[in-house]
C-alpha cells in the first residue's frame, strides 16, 4: 500500500486491523446495490427484490416516500409504488444510507463525538460529489457517491478500536501538529488509508477505495482522478456547508487550490463555482433527508 508513513508502524496498524473481530462486516446488500447501479438498464424491479429481502429497508424506503418531501396525499403501503415514486438513483442511496447507517451505528460505541453529526458530514459529502458526478462525469456517479459517504470511516475506526494512537494524536494535534502528520507520525498511516483498508478488506471496488485513500492528498493519485477531485472538494463543500460561518468561503477557498484550475483547464465546465446558482442549487437537494442521519 503506498503511504507514507513509517512502514513498520503502518504494518503493525495493518496487522492489528485485521485482528479486530469487532470491526463491520460489509452489510451483506452493498455488493449486490453496487452491481445494479453500475448497469443502466437495471429495472426497478430488481432492486424491489433486493429490498424486500430485508424487512428494516422496506420500512425505510416506506417511511422515506411517505415523507413530507414527497407531499403524497395518500400513503403509499406498496414497496413496488414506492419505488417508482423515488427513483431508482434515491433509492440507491436510500440502500447504501440505511444499511451503511445501521451497521456503524452499531459498531462505534466509545466515540467522544455524536455519531450522527459525523453520518451527516458523509451525506452531505456524498450528496455533493454526487452532484459534481453527475455534472463531469456521470458514468462515475455511484462510486462518486459511496467514495463520499465512506471517506471518514477511518476516523471512528481510529478512536474505537486504536484508542491509545487516538489520544496521542490529539496530544500532538494541541501541541500544534497538524492533524494528518500527527496522525502519520503516531500511526505510520492516516485514517484515509484506514478507511480504504477496510473497503479493500470488504472487496468494495478500487474505483471507490481509492478515492477514499487520497480524498486529502488528491495531487497524490494518479488512478482514478476525476472521482479522487470531486471527493476532494465535496469534502470541502460539505465541511462549508455544516459551518454556517463558512458558507460563503467556497468560491474563494476553491480558486486559491491549483488543483481547481487543472480541473477547470481539463473540464471547462467545472466553472460551476462562478455560477451563482450553484451553490444555492447544491444546497437544498443535500440537505434533504435521505433516509436517516441528517
Ligand atoms: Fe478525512
Ligand atoms: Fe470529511
Amino acid at each position: 500500500m503506498d503511504v507514507e508513513g513509517d512502514g513498520r508502524k503502518m504494518s503493525e496498524i495493518i496487522n492489528r486491523l485485521k485482528s479486530i473481530q469487532k470491526l463491520p462486516a460489509c452489510p451483506k446488500i452493498i455488493p449486490q446495490a453496487i452491481k445494479l447501479s453500475q448497469n443502466p438498464e437495471t429495472p426497478i424491479s430488481a432492486y424491489e427484490k433486493l429490498i424486500a429481502q430485508d424487512p428494516a429497508l422496506v420500512a425505510e424506503v416506506l417511511r422515506s416516500v411517505n415523507s413530507p418531501f414527497y407531499g403524497l396525499r395518500n400513503k403509499v403501503s406498496s414497496l413496488r409504488l414506492a419505488l417508482s415514486i423515488i427513483g431508482l438513483q434515491e433509492i440507491f442511496r436510500i440502500i447504501l444510507n440505511a444499511s451503511f447507517h445501521k451497521t456503524f451505528k452499531k459498531t462505534f460505541q466509545k466515540l467522544s463525538y455524536n455519531f450522527d453529526t459525523f453520518w451527516a458530514h458523509s451525506q452531505y459529502t456524498a450528496n455533493a460529489a454526487y452532484i459534481l458526478a453527475k455534472s463531469f462525469q456521470p458514468e462515475a456517479a455511484s462510486e462518486a457517491y459511496i467514495a463520499g459517504l465512506l471517506h471518514d470511516i477511518g476516523l471512528p475506526i481510529l478512536e474505537e478500536f486504536f484508542c491509545e494512537e487516538w489520544s496521542d494524536i490529539l496530544f500532538l494535534c494541541e501541541e500544534g501538529m497538524e492533524f494528518h502528520q500527527a496522525e502519520v507520525n503516531v500511526m505510520g498511516l492516516s485514517h484515509s488509508d484506514l478507511a480504504s483498508l477496510l473497503l479493500e478488506h470488504w472487496k468494495i471496488p478500487e474505483a471507490i477505495t481509492i478515492p477514499v485513500r487520497y480524498h486529502h492528498h488528491p495531487q497524490k493519485c494518479k488512478k482514478y482522478k476525476e472521482i479522487v477531485t470531486m471527493v476532494y472538494f465535496a469534502d470541502r463543500l460539505a465541511i462549508n456547508l455544516m459551518n454556517s460561518s463558512q458558507e460563503n468561503v467556497t468560491q474563494e477557498q476553491f480558486e486559491k487550490d491549483d488543483l481547481w484550475f487543472e480541473m477547470l483547464e481539463r473540464y471547462p465546465r467545472y466553472r460551476v463555482l462562478e455560477n451563482e446558482d450553484f451553490i444555492n442549487q447544491i444546497q437544498p437537494y443535500i440537505t434533504r433527508k435521505i433516509a436517516v442521519g441528517v
